[in-house]
């Protein structure tokens, strides 16, 4: 695998892609200076940590479907991962997380307050970005933040009356994931001057891989390593977040699971985690979630047919399947 995560990349693109995260890496770097050193410090912890980098990745994959050169998609596609990073500040906070791209998080190596303002420091330092590409580029980052917002709350609320737990859950992934997912694309889309058409293929398309993208997520929190993720598997199952494994479980109500059920509806302590997680990696329902991936994904990818075939398509059909069956 090349260094982008993209299979079977085009040589030319792949020079391209990686020449131009380069630009997005050094930017990122240099953007996040100012007179607090600590604050400083704290936001370079996760910047530095690493990351897959999904969200600038998209912004420069859908600005080929135009003209890739404008420095502003290079910013934008900042913006985007600067927001993305924020979010993980603060969902740290919410999920009591201890472990965040392979090191500490900051809510655990200094405490809830500092990572919440280190949120805050960096949606500063996008807002200031954005301002320099317009005020359209302001509005559509702060109605994506809206929705991915109400996503968060809507999680941690839970469903209300009229929705199945499935539909909350859907709902909450599109709207705390696929938000910022669709305008990653989206911004690249419609800053390389992409005809309309275009740019509203590539959000759709971004929405959906957004969705799929958080459902693996979701899977991984059960099925993958701590070494492998950088995250502590089971934080949502000792939070008592529902994913889709879960609520598979729920709805599928097999007597044999009467027990495992019982742990699920609730915060599960740490003596019972790892039998939980063992218990759901054997489980029927890990199958049921891979088949709803892989449909998602193909899903995701009929949605390109209209655009120009050539390397960026293939790129974005490939990165699809390789984001849905990932460990990482
Ligand atoms: C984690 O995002 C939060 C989700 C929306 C699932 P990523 O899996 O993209 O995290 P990094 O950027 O690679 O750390
Ligand atoms: C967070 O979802 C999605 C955001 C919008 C930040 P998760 O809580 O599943 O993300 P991880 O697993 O901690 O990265
Ligand atoms: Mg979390
Ligand atoms: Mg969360
Ligand atoms: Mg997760």
């Amino acid at each position: 695998m090349n260094q982008t995560g993209i299979p079977n990349l085009d040589p030319s693109l792949e020079a391209t892609l990686i020449a131009d995260m380069k630009k997005v890496e050094d930017l990122m770097r240099s953007h996040i200076k100012g007179d607090y050193p600590l604050v400083v410090e704290t936001s370079r912890h996760l910047v530095e940590a690493g990351g897959k980098r999904l969200r600038p990745l998209l912004t420069l994959l859908a600005a080929q479907f135009g003209d890739p050169t404008n420095y502003d998609i290079i910013k934008a596609a900042v913006c985007c991962e600067l927001t993305h990073l924020a979010t993980l500040y603060h969902d740290d906070v919410m999920d009591d997380a201890v472990l965040r791209r392979g090191v500490i998080s900051a809510n655990k190596k200094w405490n809830n307050a500092v990572a919440i303002l280190t949120g805050d420091y960096l949606f500063s330092k996008v807002s200031d970005m954005l301002a320099d590409i317009g005020p359209d580029a302001v509005k559509l980052q702060a109605k994506t933040f809206e929705r991915l917002v109400i996503g968060q709350i809507k999680e941690t609320q839970g469903k209300s009356d009229g929705l199945s737990q499935i539909d909350h859950y859907m709902k909450v992934v599109a709207d705390k994931t696929g938000s910022l997912i669709a305008t990653s694309a989206r911004f690249g889309a419609l800053l390389s001057g992409a005809s309309p058409a275009v740019v509203e293929c590539l959000t759709k398309f971004g929405e959906k891989v957004g969705v799929a993208f958080q459902v693996a997520d979701d899977l991984l929190d059960i099925a993958s390593s701590e070494t492998a993720s950088g995250k502590t598997p089971g934080t949502d199952l000792k939070e008592g977040i529902p994913t889709l494994v879960t609520l598979f479980v729920m709805a599928e109500n097999d007597p044999a699971d009467k027990e495992l059920i019982s742990k699920l509806s609730k915060p599960i302590n740490d003596e019972e985690l790892s039998q939980v997680i063992q218990s759901l990696r054997t489980h029927k329902v890990i199958e049921k979630v891979k088949a709803y991936l892989a449909k998602v994904a193909t899903e995701a990818n009929e949605l390109l047919i209209d655009l120009p075939d050539g390397a960026a398509k293939d790129a974005l059909k490939n990165l699809t399947f390789a984001l849905v069956t990932r460990s990482t």
